[in-house]
């Protein structure tokens, strides 16, 4: 179908659960596969799916320096193509929109490929929230390479989704705004797989991706 189907595993999978998980999948050039494992396992997962299907779940936004526990971009992009920026779970711990803005632009100078995560919370006016989260992470950043992840808060870890018809109109909101892909993630399954990608370049998958079984279904559609 030719859709990016990306795997975040969050804090989960050691390098040998990975190269266990990745022995189980067969990346084909059906649809755009990109694993974001942990640092630690980015290494492994690089060596045996390659640097184009491996992404960072984050990155700081200098090169180099005393910032200690930080990975550069630069450092990512010796094992990894992508970079993962602004997922929610890290707003919520201390990002903010001008940080989000730092770190695209790091990862891109580094040749990185950035995956800005952007979405609503519950209550919050979803345009309004995309519009600003989008503004401000993407200033002075070079559209080409990025892609966007919709991932309405509400609907990460919760089993809850969109519908396939807000997923839309999400999708158009940003594309008026932003020449990119559009991907959606929040609770995807490989049950709900195929009527979210109807309406999306893509899919972000959080939990599902953790199993071997089930996200080979996902790529495979
Ligand atoms: P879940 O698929 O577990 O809801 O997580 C989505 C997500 O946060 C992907 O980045």
């Amino acid at each position: 179908m030719n859709k990016i189907i990306a795997a975040n595993w969050k804090m989960n999978k050691s390098s040998k659960e990975a190269e266990d998980f990745l022995r189980r999948i067969e990346i084909s050039d059906k649809n755009t596969v990109i694993i974001f494992p942990s640092f630690t396992a980015l290494p492994a997962v690089s060596s045996i799916i390659g640097r184009h299907h491996s992404g960072a779940q984050n990155v700081f936004y200098e090169e180099k320096g005393a910032y200690t526990g930080e990975i550069s971009p630069v450092m990512v992009k010796e094992f990894a193509d992508y970079a993962l920026v602004g997922h929610s779970e890290r707003r919520a711990l201390w990002e903010t929109d001008e940080i989000i803005g730092k770190k695209v632009r790091a990862a891109q100078n580094a040749g990185l490929k950035v995956l800005l995560c952007v979405g609503e919370a519950g209550g919050q006016d979803r345009n309004r929230t995309l519009e600003t989260q989008l503004r401000k992470g993407l200033m002075g950043a070079n559209e080409k390479n990025i892609v966007i992840a919709y991932e309405p808060v509400w609907a990460i870890g919760t089993g809850l989704t969109a519908k396939a018809a807000e997923i839309a109109e999400a999708v158009s909101f940003i594309k008026a705004l932003h020449k990119c892909s559009v991907i959606y993630g929040g609770s995807v399954t490989a049950s709900n797989a195929k009527e979210m990608l109807s309406v999306c370049d893509g899919l972000l998958v959080g939990g599902a991706s953790l199993d071997a079984e089930g996200f080979r279904k996902i790529i495979e559609l």
